[in-house]
């Protein structure tokens, strides 16, 4: 009898899944954004730290370049278009191609429907769902002219099931969802998937903001029993920027089996 021993994963060249594809994730100076870029580099990438604060852009990419990764430091802000397209010019300039983009600069402005101001609904909106169409519009194209590409656009559960005094967050990452779906059926034909990921409680500065009461009622809610980690939503981005994939439009919740 022939026994076959498999000694790593199918498609595993030896040199990640994701060698020298080229991925830009916003917001990556922290927290999730910079777990995604260090999980997408861990599988062979070259990954682009994009983020509005300058100094945390800068520090982050040379901490990431010093640990032997290949990273371009950019800074930019994904409410300004001109800010958007400069930093797309100096990826392509740099690297010639984009394969993956993470959509992931996001803010919080909490307030019960009744006391939130125009002000915090539009600077949510603005930040969280604006930005994606800013961002992917010129990133898209050059996907399109490679006939491949990965769009992955980091969601909320919230904005699935929405939650109390997030009304603008809620509307702002369902509307990404929405924009998630429509994307991955106008960008099949060129090979170009776009889904989303839905994280639940994750522990970064965004969540840690809350105060410990707030932090330990909702993991008391939480099934695993514990907040996620920025690398728990990494982990699902890099599964969704895999080659290959027959996965388009479809929302990943990572949540702990949190749904409300
Ligand atoms: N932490 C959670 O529990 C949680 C849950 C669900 C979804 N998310 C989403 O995950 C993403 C990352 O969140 P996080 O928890 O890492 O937050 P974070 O505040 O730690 O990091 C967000 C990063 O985005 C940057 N940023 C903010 N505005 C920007 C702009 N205009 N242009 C470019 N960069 C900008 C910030 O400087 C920061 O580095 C967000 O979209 C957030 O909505 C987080």
């Amino acid at each position: 009898m022939t026994q076959t021993t498999q000694t790593k994963p199918i498609g595993d060249t030896g040199m990640g899944r994701l060698h020298d594809q080229v991925a830009i994730i916003t917001g990556s100076g922290r927290g999730i954004g910079r777990a995604i870029a260090e999980a997408l580099a861990g599988q062979g990438a070259k990954i682009v730290i994009s983020d509005i604060n300058e100094e945390l852009c800068k520090s982050t990419a040379d901490e990431l370049s010093q640990q032997g990764l290949q990273v371009l430091g950019v800074p930019c802000n994904v409410t300004q278009s001109e800010s958007i397209e400069k930093m797309v010019e100096t990826v392509v300039n740099s690297w010639g191609r984009i394969d993956i983009l993470v959509n992931n600069a996001g803010i919080t402005r909490d307030a019960l429907f009744m006391r939130m101001t125009e002000e915090q609904w539009q600077a949510v909106i603005d930040t969280n769902l604006s930005s994606a169409f800013k961002v992917t519009k010129p990133v898209v194209k050059v996907m399109s002219k490679q006939r491949s590409g990965r769009i992955i656009n980091i969601a909320s559960t919230t904005g699935v099931h929405g939650n109390f005094g997030q009304v603008n967050y809620a509307a702002a990452k369902g509307g990404l969802i929405a924009m998630t779906k429509t994307i991955a059926l106008e960008y099949a034909s060129r090979n170009i998937t776009c889904n989303a990921v839905a994280p639940g409680f994750i522990d970064t500065a965004m969540t840690k903001a809350l105060g410990e009461e707030i932090i330990s009622k909702v993991i008391e809610k939480i099934p695993l029993g514990r907040m996620g980690t920025p690398d728990d939503i990494a982990q699902a981005v890099v599964f969704l920027a895999g080659p290959g994939s027959y996965i388009t439009g479809q929302v990943l919740e990572v949540n702990g089996g949190l749904y409300t």
